[in-house]
Order: C-alpha cells, then sequence, then structure tokens
C-alpha cells in the first residue's frame, strides 16, 4: 500500500507513524504536516525527528499553518505536550524539509500513482482540501482518502459536539467530504473503543528497543492529559486510522453522506445528510482485536 500521512504530531500521531514503519506491506511515500496538536512548524521539525527514529529517508512537506477559513487556533499543547511530544524537550531532527508544499507534494504523487496512493489525514485536513483546490483530478486519482476525524453518534472531544481534527478545520473536512473522493471516516465513534494504558506503554517499552522507551516517554503526558478528563487510558485515534486502511474487515460501517457544521454552537460536528456523494463512516469495531494487532505490531520497530 502506497501510503501518505497528513499529520500533526502529536503523540498518537507519532504511534501512528512508527506503527506505519513496522508494516512491511506499506510504502510509507511520506509525510505532510498541517497545524493542531501544535504549530506546523513544530510539526513538521516532530515528523522529520520521526522518519529519523524510522530510520527511513521518508520526505517530509510542510502543510497549512492555520485553518482554510477561521482565525489560527492556540495549539493543543495542554494534550501533547508544549513541543507536541508529551514533556519532550524540543528534538533536532538530522533532515530537512522537503522542497514542495504538502498540496504540492500530495497532488504530485497522486498524479504520478492514479488510484494507488491512500491518504490517511490524522490531523486537521487542510492540506486535502488545498490539494483539491489545486489539483481538479485529486479526488479522481487518490484510492482513498481515511481521515480521523468527525463523531457521528458520539459526543465530541473538544466540543460536546466537534472532535478535535474537524473542529480546527470544518470548512476543509467539508469540501473533502463534498467532493466525491473515496473516503472513510474513523471518528470518535470507533476511536475511543480502544485506550491504551499505562501498561500497554511499559509493554511497548519493554519489546520496541530505543523507540519503545521513547513512546513510553511522551505517552506519560498525554495519559495525564486523558487521566483529567476522567479516562484510564489515551484514545487509539491515530493508530486505529491506519488499521482502518489496511484491515477495513475489524471494522463495521455505513454509507451515507455526511455534512459539518461550519458556524454555529455545533461548529464542527459531523451530520449524516442527502444530495452529496456518499462516505463510509466507521461505527464499530473488534477493539480487542485492534488493541493486540497494534501491540504486536508497534513493537516490532527497531
Ligand atoms: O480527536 C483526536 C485527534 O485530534 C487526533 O488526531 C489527535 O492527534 C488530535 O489531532
Ligand atoms: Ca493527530
Amino acid at each position: 500500500m502506497k501510503l501518505i500521512i497528513d499529520t500533526d504530531p502529536g503523540v498518537d500521531d507519532a504511534l501512528a507513524i512508527l506503527y506505519a514503519a513496522a508494516d512491511p506491506e506499506i510504502e510509507l511515500l511520506g509525510l505532510t504536516t498541517v497545524f493542531g496538536n501544535v504549530t506546523v512548524e513544530q510539526a513538521t521539525r516532530n515528523a522529520l525527528h520521526l522518519v529519523d527514529r524510522i530510520g527511513r529517508d521518508v520526505p517530509v512537506a510542510q502543510g497549512a499553518g492555520k485553518p482554510r477559513l477561521l482565525p489560527p487556533f492556540v495549539p493543543s499543547h495542554h494534550v501533547h505536550g508544549p513541543e507536541g511530544l508529551g514533556s519532550l524537550a524540543a528534538p533536532q531532527p538530522r533532515r530537512a524539509p522537503h522542497a514542495e508544499s504538502a498540496a504540492e507534494f500530495l497532488c504530485r504523487s497522486v498524479r504520478e500513482h492514479p488510484g494507488e496512493v491512500v491518504v490517511c489525514p490524522i490531523g486537521p485536513i487542510t492540506n486535502i482540501a488545498d490539494a483539491m483546490d489545486m489539483d481538479p483530478a485529486f479526488a479522481a486519482n487518490v484510492r482513498e482518502i481515511v481521515v480521523m476525524g468527525g463523531a457521528v453518534d458520539a459526543p465530541g472531544n473538544v466540543t460536546p459536539f466537534a472532535e478535535a481534527n474537524t473542529y480546527h478545520d470544518p470548512h476543509a473536512l467539508d469540501v473533502v467530504l463534498a467532493s466525491g473522493a473515496p473516503v472513510t471516516m474513523v471518528g470518535l465513534d470507533v476511536t475511543l473503543k480502544v485506550l491504551l494504558t499505562e501498561t500497554d506503554f511499559d509493554f511497548v517499552a519493554a519489546g520496541n528497543g530505543p523507540n519503545g522507551s521513547f513512546l513510553k516517554e511522551i505517552s506519560r503526558f498525554y495519559l495525564d492529559f486523558y487521566k483529567s478528563i476522567g479516562l484510564m487510558g489515551c484514545g487509539l485515534h491515530d493508530p486505529m486510522t491506519l488499521i482502518a486502511a489496511r484491515y477495513p474487515e475489524l471494522f463495521s460501517s455505513e454509507r451515507t453522506a455526511l455534512t459539518v457544521d461550519t458556524d454555529g454552537p455545533a461548529i464542527g460536528k459531523t451530520r449524516r445528510a442527502n444530495g452529496r456523494p456518499a462516505v463510509n463512516v466507521l461505527l464499530d469495531c473488534d477493539a480487542e482485536a485492534i488493541k493486540a494487532h497494534f501491540l504486536a505490531a508497534v513493537t516490532k520497530v527497531q
């Protein structure tokens, strides 16, 4: 599977990227970065550090620093830490960012491999909307857009209505949902069904060399945030998005059109709708199998 991860690393983003690196069936074409958990500059620096950790020359192309139309947000440093990797200090990556912008990299990659590239946006989906503006053929050429975002029947996690990635750029998600591209939405309806606990991170640390202790280290701050909101574990949001791209049989979905509230008290709410192309919305999953698979897979990254 040719894959591009669009990301705002971010602790669970880091888990997802190291998970992807452990899968021999995934050809990671590149990472594209976006604001959200951190500033886009921090996201790019953290993504470059993660590429150092996986030890491959994966290009990192910087993208949007703010939403499509909304004013800029303060990053979610209270969730992912001041530098986006828990309490870790700012990493000093060895590599430099890719010359193209995120949208340019996305458009060129998808045009060069029509029908083959899966894109997993696991931050605000601004770069994908930008790519659709840049290349009208993007929606037709991309193999699938498997997006971490939204909450259809589940409550939101930033407001009672809105999930964070969608809240941070509702206009961008609405463009993608209206585009006719093959979209699968991995929202809070499924991602909060698998929580990773401190013990799980101990397991990862024990079985994964330097990257295992890194994941354990960056999880502390993130787990403390979840504890502060009454959860004894952190949602498997971003890694589950990649698992959904690779193993759709572990999920049950509904095909329906969706809209996003782009203003008003429920801004960022994703709703079933008519009159636009249908997408796949994941509503349930085999949580035990997903967690077991993830823990086994992510302990393989050396
Ligand atoms: O709501 C969870 C999503 O918001 C995840 O992608 C997390 O990394 C944050 O970006
Ligand atoms: Ca993310």
